[in-house]
C-alpha cells in the first residue's frame, strides 16, 4: 500500500485535494481518544476471535500490535500524519503497517460510525465519573466551611436588597443543594452514555455473527444499543452531558458573582486569598478576583458549546453524517472547562476568609427584622396583611427620623399598635431573627446544624 493512500480509496481515481484533507481532518482534536479507540479495538478483536471470524494467530497479532501503538502514543513516540484523517484511521493504518495482513482484519464488522460512537461513550463515561468526584469534593468543602462558620449571620438578599438575616452556613448549603442536583443529573446522563454501540456497523448492523454482548461485557457496558441506526446517529448523550455541565457552570457562575460582590470594599464580607487573586499592571493597590470572573466568563463558552451541539443535531437526516464530527470540540472543551473550573473553585472556596463581624453588622443594620415584627404581631392575633401595613408605617417613620429598629423604644412601637409588648425588643437582632425560623429547611441554627450533621454523616 502506497504511503498516504487512504484505507477507503478503492473506488477513487484521484488523490484527495490537500485542502479537503486539511478541512476534513479531526486528528488534531480526536487524538485525545486514542486510549479509548485502542481499548475498543482490542475488545473488538477479542470478540472477532471468540466468534471464529478471525483466527487466534490474527487475534494475538492484532492485540499485540495495538498494545505497541498504545505504548508509542502514551510515550509521545507515535508520529501522527495529517493525511491520516482521524484517530481511527491513524491507529488502523499503523497497525497494518506494523503487522501486515492480520491488521487488515481488525475492521471486520465495524464502521467508523459505530467506532466513533463507542470511543466517545468510553471517554465520556470516564470523564463523568471524574466530574462527579470533583462535585463531591466541592460539596465536602462547602459542608466543612459551613461547619466552621456555624454561628455567622449575614444579610440575606432578594433583588440584591437586604431582605432577612440568614446564616452564612445556610447560604453555603444552598449551593450545596444545587451541586447535589447537578451530580444527580450527571449520574442519570451516565446511564444513557453507558450503552455499547459496536456491532451496528455503518447503520444497518452486520452480516457477520458478532457477539455484541461479549464486547459490551469486555468494555464494562451495562447495555447494548437496541437499534443500529439510532446507535450511529445518536448524540443525545453528548447534548445531555453538555446541558448538565452548563447548569453546573451556571451554579458556579452565580457563586462567583456572589464572591466577587462580597469581596468588594462596598460589601466587605469575605476576602479571597492572595493565592487565588491577581494584581493590576498599573494600579499597585489592586487585588482582583480574576479566578471567579473567569469561571463566570467561561460559563458563556459552555453555553456556546450547548448551542453548538444542539444546532449540529438539528436537521440531520438519518443516520450518520459527517456533521457529527463537530460534536467533539464542543464536548472536549466542555469537559476541560468544567473540570478546571470545579477544581480551582473548590480550592479558592476552602481558602476564603469570612469576615463574620462585617456580615453580622450589615445584617443588624437596616430593617431586616421587619418580617419578624410582622409575624410577631400575627402571633398576637393581628391579620398578616394588617401587620404588614403597621410595620411598613414603622419603617417609613424610621426613615423620616433617620432611625433604625434598634433605636426604637417600646412606646414608639406602641404608637403604631397597642398589641406590642416588651417581647418586640428582643426580636431586633439578626441572631434572634434566624433563631425564630422554625420551618423545615429554614435558616434556624438548629435546622442548619442538623443539615450539616446529616450531610457530614451521609457523605462520609
Ligand atoms: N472522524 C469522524 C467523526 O468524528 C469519524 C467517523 C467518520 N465516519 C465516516 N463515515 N466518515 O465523526
Amino acid at each position: 500500500m502506497a504511503k498516504g493512500r487512504k484505507l477507503w480509496a478503492g473506488r477513487f481515481r484521484q488523490e484527495t485535494d490537500a485542502m479537503v484533507e486539511a478541512f476534513t481532518s479531526s486528528l488534531a482534536f480526536d487524538r485525545r481518544l486514542f486510549r479509548h479507540d485502542i481499548r475498543g479495538s482490542i475488545a473488538h478483536a477479542k470478540m472477532l476471535g471468540r466468534c471464529g471470524i478471525i483466527d487466534a494467530k490474527a487475534r494475538r497479532a492484532i492485540i499485540k500490535g495495538l498494545e505497541g501503538i498504545l505504548n508509542d502514543m502514551e510515550e509521545g513516540r507515535f508520529v501522527f500524519r495529517p493525511e491520516d484523517e482521524d484517530i481511527h484511521m491513524a491507529v488502523e493504518k499503523a497497525l497494518i503497517e506494523r503487522i501486515g495482513s492480520d491488521g487488515a482484519r481488525l475492521h471486520t464488522g465495524r464502521s467508523r460510525n459505530d467506532q466513533v460512537a463507542l470511543d466517545l461513550r468510553l471517554y465520556l463515561r470516564e470523564e463523568i465519573d471524574e466530574i462527579i468526584g470533583l462535585l463531591r469534593a466541592l460539596r465536602g468543602t462547602l459542608v466543612e466551611v459551613a461547619g466552621r462558620e456555624a454561628g455567622t449571620v449575614m444579610p440575606g438578599y432578594t433583588h440584591l436588597q437586604r431582605a432577612q438575616p440568614v446564616l452564612f452556613s445556610h447560604y453555603l448549603l444552598a449551593y450545596h443543594a444545587m451541586f447535589e442536583r447537578d451530580e444527580g443529573r450527571l449520574a442519570d446522563a451516565r446511564k444513557r452514555v453507558d450503552v455499547m454501540p459496536l456491532g451496528s456497523g455503518a447503520l444497518a448492523g452486520s452480516g457477520l455473527p458478532l457477539d455484541r454482548r461479549y464486547t459490551a461485557r469486555l468494555l464494562g457496558f451495562s447495555a447494548v444499543a437496541d437499534n443500529s441506526m439510532d446507535a450511529v446517529s445518536d448524540r443525545d448523550f453528548v447534548a445531555e452531558f453538555i446541558f448538565a455541565s452548563a447548569l453546573v457552570m451556571a451554579h458556579l457562575s452565580r457563586f462567583c458573582e456572589d464572591l466577587i460582590l462580597y469581596s468588594t470594599a462596598e460589601f466587605d464580607f469575605i476576602e479571597i486569598s492572595d493565592a487565588f487573586t491577581t494584581g493590576s499592571s498599573m494600579m499597585p493597590q489592586k487585588k482582583n478576583p480574576d479566578v471567579a470572573e473567569l469561571i463566570r466568563g467561561k460559563t458563556g463558552r459552555v453555553y456556546g458549546n450547548l448551542a453548538a451541539i444542539l444546532t449540529v443535531l438539528k436537521g440531520l437526516p438519518m443516520t450518520y453524517n459527517r456533521d457529527l464530527q463537530e460534536d467533539k470540540e464542543a464536548l472536549f472543551d466542555t469537559v476541560d472547562t468544567l473540570k478546571a473550573s470545579l477544581a480551582v473553585f473548590g480550592a479558592m472556596m476552602s481558602h476564603v476568609r469570612v469576615k463574620g463581624e462585617k456580615m453580622a453588622a450589615a445584617a443588624a443594620g437596616g430593617f431586616s427584622a421587619a418580617t419578624d415584627i410582622a409575624e410577631y404581631l400575627v402571633s398576637k392575633g393581628v391579620p398578616f396583611r394588617e401587620a404588614h401595613g403597621i410595620v411598613g408605617r414603622i419603617v417609613a417613620y424610621c426613615i423620616d427620623e433617620g432611625k433604625s429598629f434598634p433605636d426604637l423604644r417600646l412606646e414608639d412601637f406602641r404608637r403604631f399598635h397597642d398589641g406590642f409588648d416588651e417581647e418586640v425588643l428582643s426580636l431586633l437582632t439578626p441572631e434572634a431573627s434566624v433563631a425564630r425560623k422554625r420551618t423545615q429547611g429554614s435558616t434556624a441554627p438548629s435546622e442548619v446544624a442538623r443539615r450539616i450533621e446529616d450531610l457530614g454523616r451521609r457523605d462520609k
